[in-house]
């Protein structure tokens, strides 16, 4: 069966310093059914512009310039706008770092709610009411029946955050995509919408592509990842892979940065340097500039992707050095004993 999601060569430009910069670069990754995918990465690699290619949403003046995004099969880039905003809700659904953006501040949150039930489902107020009740049970808010009248205001960040969740969830998209949904909360708050989002994704079955730019969230709910770098992703592997072998240079640095490391009193080490700015992108390995193993052939051509093991991919010149010494090594051991 193919996966739910299949993105391959996506690429979205803006333009910058007079030429069209690719902020989102060739991206090839795939989200299972029912599976829970994380994209990480700094502030600035291009998630949530990731995010808004697959809704077809980049603001002007970027756009998506090629590549193709599969739901079940259907090619999103291509649909009628009609169509695409059909898909907006019931096959993807997306909620964001700060519900208060989102949220209209002058309506109740269950007026919302049924007006996001009603514009997907041919249902009577009271009816899409009714399922609002059950959705903001089911999304773990107190008082269900109340808060429904209840203004944004009132709320939480948590209960906030989970009313854009119940909103989401309204139409029963096969795919969510979470860009950020704990940043602006505390952390006890966090881990408690971590765990509603991956018991909700176990009871219906739906798809997350996660966004975040912390590992101790990857660790806690994503069962693979993707790393993302200076709009390219450079290592794909599943979680425990990953966390037990970090292969490109940079997923390792991130993992050195996890803050579970300070709590033995170290001070974190960081990846020295900055992400460099799209417009000054090189034209080979785009972290040469950070990395601690860099050689010459890394500032010549972007390196490929190599399978390093199972569902494991590196895009990295360093590992395949390493490979193919261990071929001639290997051919020479061969020869020797011959
Ligand atoms: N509207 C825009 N116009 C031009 N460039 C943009 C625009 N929005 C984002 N960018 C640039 O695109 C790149 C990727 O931005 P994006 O917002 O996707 O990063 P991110 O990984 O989501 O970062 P963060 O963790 O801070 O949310 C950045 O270099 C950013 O400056
Ligand atoms: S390709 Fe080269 S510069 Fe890039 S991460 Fe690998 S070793 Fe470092
Ligand atoms: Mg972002």
């Amino acid at each position: 069966m193919t996966a739910l999601l299949e993105v391959t060569e996506l690429t979205t430009r803006f333009p910058m310093a007079g030429k069209e910069v690719p902020i989102v670069d060739a991206l090839d990754f795939e989200v299972g059914r029912g599976e829970v995918l994380a994209l990480v990465g700094e502030s600035g690699s291009g998630k949530s512009m990731t995010a808004l290619s697959l809704m077809r949403l980049v603001p002007k003046p970027g756009r998506v310039a090629s590549g193709s995004v599969r739901l079940d099969g259907e090619e999103l880039l291509n649909l009628p706008v009609r169509a695409m905003r059909r898909v907006r809700g019931a096959g993807v659904a997306m909620i964001f770092q700060e519900p208060m953006t989102s949220l209209n501040p002058v309506m109740r949150v269950g007026e919302q709610v049924v007006e996001a039930i009603r514009l997907h489902e041919r249902v009577g107020r009271s009816a899409a009411l009714d399922r609002c009740r059950r959705l903001f049970e089911q999304v773990g808010i107190p008082d269900a029946a109340e808060r429904v009248h209840a203004y944004p205001h009132q709320l939480s960040g948590g209960l906030k955050q989970r009313v854009m969740i119940a909103m989401a969830l309204s139409a029963r998209p096969r795919l969510l995509i979470a860009d950020e949904p704990t940043t602006a909360l505390d952390v006890t708050v966090q881990a408690q919408i971590l765990r509603l989002l991956r018991d909700i994704q176990e009871e219906t079955d739906m798809s997350i592509l996660l966004i975040t730019h912390d590992l101790g969230i990857v660790n806690e709910i994503a069962d693979r990842v993707a790393v993302l770098y200076a709009g390219r992703i450079v290592e794909t592997a599943p979680r425990t892979a990953l966390f037990e072998n970090p292969m490109h240079p940079y997923t390792q640095g991130l993992l050195r940065s996890m803050p579970a490391l300070a709590l033995s009193g170290r001070r974190l080490p960081e990846i020295p340097g900055v992400v460099p700015s799209p417009s000054d992108w090189p034209t080979g390995c785009r972290f040469a500039s950070r990395c601690s193993k860099v050689m010459a052939v890394c500032e010549g051509v972007l390196p490929e992707f190599r399978v390093q093991g199972p569902g494991h991919d590196v895009a990295c010149y360093a590992l395949q050095e390493a490979a193919s010494r261990g071929e001639k090594k290997g051919v020479q051991q061969q020869e020797g004993a011959s």
